[in-house]
């Protein structure tokens, strides 16, 4: 399937791409986290979350003692939109079918989404009803038996906003 992906031209994003970004990790994680879609430093580097937004990730992974190669990261859109721009629905319907799959494959416990992209995608898609992460952050929805979903504020909102980073830090907790 990375192949697939790293090849893809399922929507005009491969004409402004350096690099695909399928995801990483370890493909038999208990934990997924999602994210919206490369940015800069993503795109030039073809790996997920390695720019400011991906420190701030490391450090709450930190927080609560998880480590990159025990989860797996991966985003809505592998590839990066011109000038970071919201994902286009066009685009989003182009490329979940590639996260679908890994979904599939992966089969995690939880799936913790980051930002509201990744939120609606993923409630919507295990058939609940998504609201804006202000109101559902850190709350935990049972898609079945075997599987929560955990709504996170993205990341990046604590670049600028350093007031976020205790909010980012209580709903981390909720993870394990
Ligand atoms: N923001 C995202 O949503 N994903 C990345 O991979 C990097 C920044």
């Amino acid at each position: 399937m990375n192949e697939e992906i790293k090849n893809c031209r399922r929507c005009d994003l491969w004409k402004t791409r350096t690099n695909v970004v399928v995801g990483e990790g370890s493909l038999s994680a208990d934990i997924m986290f999602i994210g919206e879609a490369p940015g800069y430093n993503e795109d030039k580097q073809g790996r997920p979350f390695v720019g400011k937004a991906g420190k701030i990730l490391d450090e709450l992974l930190n927080s609560v003692g998880l480590k990159r190669e025990e989860i797996y990261i991966t985003n809505i859109l592998k590839c990066r939109p011109p000038g970071n721009r919201d994902p286009l629905p066009e685009e989003i319907k182009a490329c979940t079918p590639y996260l679908d799959e890994q979904i599939e494959m992966i089969d995690p416990r939880k799936i913790c989404t980051l930002g509201n992209f990744a939120t609606d995608y993923i409630l919507t898609s295990f058939g609940l009803k998504s609201e804006n992460i202000g109101r559902i952050h850190g709350k935990i929805f049972k898609a079945s038996e075997t599987l929560d979903i955990i709504p996170l504020y993205h990341p990046a909102v604590a670049v600028y906003n350093p007031n976020m980073r205790p909010i980012l830090i209580e709903d981390f907790k909720k993870i394990l």
